[in-house]
């Protein structure tokens, strides 16, 4: 499964939910580059500088990155793949290793969402340092200000969450991986959810999808239920 959606559009915190519920690994692209520059790895050192002004790190270094994880034994029954592809190119290279793994994306899941929507969620967003937690100061808020609630780490705010960066990632992601709304739109694979709705409700919405195509055993089936739009933010 894909998700695909501007940033701040809630794909982290719903493969996160979805990876639990379902045990399959959540394979997100800026999470290895975050762990990558963190490791003042070679991948991270050429990586960082890219993430800090908002743009997209090289095709190359993400596509060797995403193969070297898919290649791993815990991918063998399923991924989520959260943040990649992000441009045509990282599309291809992906039904190429897949078409190699004898797999087939299931659905890809976009995650339409406003703009004063994501802007409010990237301001106030906090991430433990430590283990890597996604909070939000308002919407999801640690039980102590500033510290994680699982490990007890100190919470910071991603230096390309800054209001200049926030910009620039917005019209990276509009020149760049916008298109590939229509590219998987013509494969037959889009599914639409509002990104805007509360996190319960976005994760809702997406087992209705499952139900609809069938993706479902009988248990997870969501019972009827009312979405609500916006209200968290
Ligand atoms: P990446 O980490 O992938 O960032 P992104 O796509 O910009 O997405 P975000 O993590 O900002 O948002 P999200 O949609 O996951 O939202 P989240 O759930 O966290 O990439 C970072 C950088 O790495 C890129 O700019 C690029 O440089 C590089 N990179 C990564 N992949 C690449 C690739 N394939 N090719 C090239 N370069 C690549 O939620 C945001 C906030 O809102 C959180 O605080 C959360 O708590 C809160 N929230 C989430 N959902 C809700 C909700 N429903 N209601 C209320 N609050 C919510």
């Amino acid at each position: 499964m894909i998700l695909l959606g501007p940033p701040g559009a809630g794909k982290g915190t719903q493969g996160h939910v979805l990876s639990e519920r379902f045990h399959v690994p959540h394979v997100s692209t800026g999470d290895m580059l975050r762990e990558a520059v963190k490791e003042n790895s070679p991948v991270g050192l050429k990586a960082q500088e890219y993430m800090n002004r908002g743009e997209l790190v090289p095709d190359d270094i993400v596509i060797e990155i995403v193969k070297e994880r898919l290649g791993k034994k815990g991918s063998r029954n399923g991924f989520i793949l959260d943040g990649f592809p992000r441009t045509r190119r990282q599309a291809e290279m992906l039904d190429s290793v897949l078409h190699e793994m004898h797999k087939n994306i299931d659905m890809v899941i976009y995650f339409r969402t406003s703009e004063d929507v994501i802007v409010r969620r990237l301001s106030g967003r906090r991430i433990c340092r430590s283990c890597g937690a996604n909070y939000h100061i308002k919407n999801i808020p640690p039980k102590v200000k500033g510290i994680c609630d699982v490990c007890n780490g100190p919470l910071y705010q991603r230096e390309d969450d800054k209001e200049g960066t926030v910009k620039n990632r917005l019209e990276v992601y509009e020149r760049q991986t916008s298109p590939l709304i229509d590219y998987y739109k013509e494969k037959s694979k889009l599914n639409t959810i509002t990104g805007d709705l509360e996190v319960e409700d976005a994760f809702k919405s997406i087992l209705k999808l499952f139900a609809e195509k069938d993706l479902l055993s009988i248990k997870d089936r969501p019972s009827p239920f009312h979405i609500r739009e916006g209200s968290y933010d």
